[in-house]
């Protein structure tokens, strides 16, 4: 019996006769032989068929297929320096399982919306088949990482009742003659994990009614969320470095021919394993702007362009650690060396890619929590259970979330964060 390989599995049956199952990207024919362009979900190849070397049948076949035909090839592994890939197919025998005409997808150049239209098709092409493929890589390495370090996988629910982000961006949903919201971040249960298990993160969709029409917002995307017990910020942050360092390298190692698909420049990601990743104060981060004549005060929230001309300046993805706290959410503890700022940071990425984290200690005192969830105008009584965690046990907490598709689309130099997810969610946009 011919073993049915895959095509990822090439190298390890060279000069072997085997078997595998694919599809059609494309076909170049010219009188005596055939070249295909195969898929079969685990890399790109291309299979060639000579007419002194099959019968009559098989080679006509072969000339009728059409774009994402599907079918079993039969033939012989060959080692081919020409291609990135370094192996092609000598095809001996061909049975096909469905070929219809009109894939609407061409080997040409299509607009963004059309792509976007014809996503349940699109994520078979080389571009996102590599992006979801990286995706994928960063996944298991942060189960890894996180797993390696201790932690509980922890899962927040995502119908919720109130608002750990502020209550603008909330999707509102009718629950039964009631109200329920879409979650927006797991954090606050996150917490009530942290509580129960010491180090717990949370992985899932997260939502916000955020009208923000720019290159890195989603209406749904995925978020991590560790939370720590008996955690200062300090030692958060270096929690984040060790994780970020440790994604990276884990793309670099296991994710070389998607990066070549992509045509992603490998070096400028090596920084990044490398930890040391600058702590740089908020108010120093105003300066530089600042100091490049750009128009911002101490106080404001950092714009995505902001963001982008510090972010120019690192080669590895940094922090900006303590914001003033009017422009952070209520459950942040203060720098008690200074009250007007969170012990918080986000981690910007380099390239200007801007925020892809963010976190901050928690505060543990009931009192002074009671107070800063009145003083963000919100209602102690949706608190209850939150407040809860601060009467009984409170210790030193603290944690951070990771926006999953901002990390990928740094990592995999997206233009924008709606190639970084199967079927992006935007304000003009919940289909296919
Ligand atoms: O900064 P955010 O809003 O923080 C939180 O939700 C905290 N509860 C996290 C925590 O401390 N546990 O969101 C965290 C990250 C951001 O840094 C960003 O990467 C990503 O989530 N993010 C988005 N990604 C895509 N589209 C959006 N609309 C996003 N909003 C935030
Ligand atoms: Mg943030």
């Amino acid at each position: 019996m011919t073993k049915l390989i895959s095509i990822r599995d090439c190298d390890k049956h060279v000069n072997e006769e085997v078997k595998m199952h694919v599809w059609l990207t494309d076909k170049r024919s010219s009188g005596k032989i055939v070249f295909l362009q195969l898929r079969d979900g685990t890399a790109f190849f291309q299979g060639v068929i000579r007419k002194d070397n099959v019968s009559a049948e098989v080679f006509e076949t072969a000339k009728s297929l059409h774009q994402e035909a599907s079918f079993y090839i039969t033939g012989t592994v060959c080692e081919d320096s020409r291609s990135h890939f370094g192996y092609e197919i000598q095809i001996s025998d061909l049975e096909v399982v469905t070929n219809n005409e009109g894939y609407p997808i061409g080997n040409k150049e299509h607009g963004i919306d059309f792509l976007l239209d014809h996503r349940h098709l699109w994520l078979r092409s080389r571009r996102p088949f590599a992006i979801m493929r990286i995706r994928n890589i960063i996944y298991k390495a942060t189960i890894d990482f996180f797993e390696k370090e201790g932690f509980v996988k922890f899962d927040a629910p995502i119908f919720m009742h109130s608002a750990p982000e502020g209550t603008t961006e909330l999707f509102h949903t009718e629950y039964f003659g009631g109200d329920a919201y879409l979650s927006q971040s797991g954090q606050l249960y996150g917490e009530v994990g942290a509580a129960a298990f010491d180090k717990i993160f949370t992985f899932g969709p997260t939502f916000r009614a955020e009208a923000s029409k720019t290159r890195r917002h989603l209406t749904e995307f995925w978020m991590m969320e560790p939370e720590m017990a008996w955690m200062h910020q300090d030692e958060s942050l270096d929690i984040q470095e060790r994780f970020l360092s440790y994604v990276v390298k884990a793309v670099l190692e296991h994710g070389q021919y998607e990066l070549e698909l992509l045509g992603r420049d490998s070096q400028k990601l090596e920084p990044a394993t490398q930890g040391h990743y600058t702590r740089l104060a908020y108010d120093d981060a105003v300066k530089m702007l600042q100091e490049a004549g750009r128009d911002f005060k101490w106080g404001d929230d950092f714009g995505a362009p902001d963001e982008a001309f510090i972010s120019e300046k690192f080669d590895r993805p940094f922090f900006i650690v303590n914001y003033p706290t009017v422009i952070k959410p209520f459950y942040m503890k203060k720098n008690p060396d200074n009250p007007k700022e969170y012990l918080c940071a986000d981690v910007l990425a380099p390239e200007g890619y801007g925020e892809i984290m963010g976190g901050s200690e928690r505060e543990s005192d009931y009192q002074t929590l009671r107070q800063q969830i009145a003083e963000a105008g919100l209602n102690e009584n949706d608190y209850s259970w939150y407040l809860d965690l601060r009467k009984y046990g409170s210790v030193p907490h603290s944690g951070f979330g990771m926006g999953f598709e901002r990390v990928i689309a740094w990592i995999c130099k997206l233009d924008h964060v709606r190639e970084a997810i199967p079927f992006p969610r935007m304000i003009n946009r919940v289909q296919p």
